[in-house]
């Protein structure tokens, strides 16, 4: 025989345990490209990891769970699932090619004094704001993976290349960049911008959208603001 008393509490478990999932939920992600060049050309400067100087590509920034009315979860379950990277090891090779640091925060000198960014630092930021409020649908080697098997699927830099927009220091029309992405993938990117040490915006950062999944780009359900950009903004060298 079932007493009230064990409903209540089956009850009461199942809601607190929808809150827990209601917390943690989220609409879609965010998976954000940086230009290394526009990263670099700023007053702050950046630093390189051990590996080396990045190949002059787009690179990932990260992957963000948002909300479709405009804001987002952070920080959500770090106590019970910090990041690991001995989770990821098989995908350090692929995320030091695609996802590394050019941040000289928390920077470590190398053998010949020299300045570097830490990529591990990097991720485990990454993965602690914004990967712990998607890890009920991925894991952490879940979400490296997609992450870096988005990147795989859209190369941004020869889509911008192939229609004249080059990373060669000069100025570029915003309503072009969008319009070539638009027209490559059928779907329009999000675009952000930052200001170089003269005062000058450049493209920064390249926003796709994609499913809860993480599995194929969607329409944006909205877009971050554009109002960081000019009209016309440079695409610097790196
Ligand atoms: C956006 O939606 C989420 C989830 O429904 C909600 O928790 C949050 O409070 C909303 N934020 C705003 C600013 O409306
Ligand atoms: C989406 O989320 C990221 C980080 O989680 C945040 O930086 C960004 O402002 C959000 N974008 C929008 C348009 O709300
Ligand atoms: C990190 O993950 C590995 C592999 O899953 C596991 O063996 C180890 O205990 C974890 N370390 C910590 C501090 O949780
Ligand atoms: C740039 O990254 C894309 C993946 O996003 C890749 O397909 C392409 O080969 C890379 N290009 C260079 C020059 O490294
Ligand atoms: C935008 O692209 C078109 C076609 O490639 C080009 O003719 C035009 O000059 C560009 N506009 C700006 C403002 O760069």
């Amino acid at each position: 025989m079932i007493s009230i008393s064990t409903i209540a509490i089956k009850l009461l478990m199942l809601l607190s345990f929808g809150n827990i999932w209601i917390s943690r939920d989220f609409d879609f992600f965010y998976f954000v490209q940086q230009w290394p060049g526009s990263f670099c050309d700023t007053k702050k400067s950046c630093c390189f990891p051990l590996t080396g100087k990045p190949v002059s590509n787009f690179s990932i920034h990260g992957l963000w769970p948002n909300f479709s009315n405009g804001s987002f979860p952070s920080n959500c379950n770090i106590a019970e699932n910090p990041f690991n990277q001995s989770k990821i090891t098989d995908l350090i090779p692929r995320a030091e090619k695609g996802w590394a640091s050019l941040s000289c925060a928390g920077s470590k000198k190398t053998e010949n004094n020299k300045t570097s960014s830490d990529n591990t630092r990097f991720w485990k930021h990454e993965w602690d704001k914004h990967g712990t409020c998607s890890d009920l649908i991925l894991d952490q080697h879940a979400y490296f993976e997609a992450t870096l098997n988005l990147k795989d699927r859209v190369d941004l830099l020869q889509i911008l290349q192939y229609n004249g927009i080059k990373p060669d220091g000069n100025l570029y029309s915003i309503v072009n960049i969008t319009k070539a992405i638009t027209q490559a993938i059928g779907l329009e990117p999000g675009i952000t911008c930052n200001t170089d040490p003269s005062g000058n915006r450049q493209l920064n950062e390249i926003y796709l959208c994609a499913d809860k999944y993480a599995s194929s780009f969607i329409e944006c359900p909205i877009l971050p603001s554009r109002k960081s950009c000019t009209d016309m903004v440079e695409f610097p060298i790196f």
